[in-house]
């Protein structure tokens, strides 16, 4: 029996890689315009990271964890997001000594959810995280530059939904009230709602259960109770992401699956994406690396899904570089292209030489199956004039080149 990959687990293939690492380039390179230095953080950490950060009433931390006993009987755990790792980073090199943090990381993530078209069970993420700001218009600042991103790869249809979590000044008065609406409808909600009502009943407010949906259709909303550092906050937030032209609807119902979030939280829904249409999502999270043993540290981050984003923007501002295929007739052909070569890829061109000595045909052939754009062909004529013919393989047309100027003429057309 041959052996399969792990379900949820993905290959990426040649094609689709090409693609992301054009994805994660290009964040790379737009969060360093905004002040971003890249973190990189293990893909296993101690279990007891994630039950104090993302929450021990969460789904990820109930049942989506991948978690094992090293051979020291040590519980650990292979992340299933990239914010816990970074704040316990933070905490663990004391980079609050530092001024404002503003950090980027991309990775695998893993969660053991049921996989399904944008879910898996290892995927992806970019994520963005500043530790060590508390003004809203570094929520605003974050919010954009992810826009920003979005544009850049050619993201389309896509809209922007906001709200506040409030704070632990605010949200226990709400949590209480919204406890008490619950109490009476227990009965209609779904298993895990009423399972963890006591302690997290503001996630029924986003359970996608029909009876769940149905009885919390009139369920009085956080924005009601806010206090009002927080309603100050989020106002501020808005204001200035109108300032900067980003437009954001305010959704009462986002709550977030991980607990750590305060003040402003955000999802970018993508449609076309069907039911797991978040293609990045975020917030604040003032609380987290103090409860982890740091210093009181206003943050704010958030993640892309990676996979998501791949599929939607599958035939957007993305071009594969092309191929071009060096064809060298006979023995001093192929000497004199070695320098060539060296010249064409050096110069960022994607070449790629056919060693086989079939004659011209059978290698034009092999060219066209490898996705060649063009063919450069070297025979003892050319080798006597200097010259190199150039074939466009779609349109069939060929000309010759001066082997001085080929570099040039290619770097024009791709
Ligand atoms: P999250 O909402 O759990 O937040 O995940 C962020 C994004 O990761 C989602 O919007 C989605 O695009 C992608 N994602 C999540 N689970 C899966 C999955 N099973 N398969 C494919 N894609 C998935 C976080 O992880 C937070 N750490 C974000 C954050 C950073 N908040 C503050 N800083």
């Amino acid at each position: 029996m041959t052996i399969t990959a792990v379900r949820g687990f993905n290959d990426i293939l040649p094609d689709e890689a090409e693609l992301w690492r054009w994805l994660e380039g290009t964040a790379a390179r737009v969060f360093s315009s905004y002040g971003y230095s890249e973190i990189r953080v293990p893909v296993v950490e101690k279990t007891g990271l994630f039950q104090r950060s993302i929450g021990e009433t969460t789904d990820i931390v109930e049942k989506e964890m991948y978690s094992f006993p090293d051979r020291a009987g040590d519980s650990l755990t292979l992340r299933p997001e990239g914010t816990a790792s970074v704040a316990r980073a933070y905490i663990e090199h004391k980079l609050y000594q530092r001024p404002v943090q503003k950090l980027f990381y991309m990775g695998p993530m893993f969660r053991y959810e049921r996989p399904q078209k944008g879910r898996y069970r290892q995927f992806y993420q970019i994520g963005a995280e500043v530790l060590g700001d508390l003004s809203p218009l570094s929520d605003a600042e974050t919010i954009e530059m992810l826009m920003v991103f979005f544009n850049s790869v050619g993201l389309k249809d896509y809209g922007l939904e906001i709200n506040s979590l409030g704070c632990p000044e605010c949200r226990p008065g709400y949590k209480k009230t919204l406890l008490d609406f619950l109490a009476a409808l227990k009965p209609s909600l779904c298993a895990n709602c009423s399972g963890r009502m006591e302690k997290n009943p503001l996630r029924s407010l986003d359970c996608k259960n029909p009876g769940c949906m149905e009885a919390t259709k009139d369920a009085p909303l956080l924005s009601g109770f806010l206090c009002a550092q927080c309603a100050s906050h989020f106002e501020k937030v808005r204001q200035r992401l109108a300032a900067l032209g980003v437009e954001a609807t305010v959704n009462p119902r986002i709550v977030r699956g991980l607990d750590y979030y305060t003040k402003t939280a955000f999802e970018v829904v993508a449609r076309g994406l069907g039911s797991q249409n978040a293609v990045a999502a975020g917030g604040r999270y003032d609380g987290l690396v103090k409860d982890l043993g740091g210093p009181e540290t206003p943050c704010f981050g958030f993640a892309i899904g990676l996979e998501r984003l791949a599929l939607c923007v599958k035939d957007a501002k993305f071009k594969h570089a092309p191929v071009i295929a060096f064809i060298p007739l006979g023995g001093p052909a192929t000497e004199k292209g070695a320098g060539l070569l060296r010249e064409l890829r050096q110069r960022g061109l994607k070449v790629v030489e056919d060693f086989s000595e079939a004659g011209l045909k059978g290698r034009m052939k092999a060219a066209h199956r490898a996705g060649a754009r063009y063919a450069l062909i070297l025979g003892d004529d050319e080798l006597r004039d200097g010259v190199i013919t150039l074939k466009d393989m779609a349109s069939g047309e060929q000309e010759k080149t001066g082997l001085a100027d080929i570099a040039d003429k290619l770097l024009l057309r791709v």
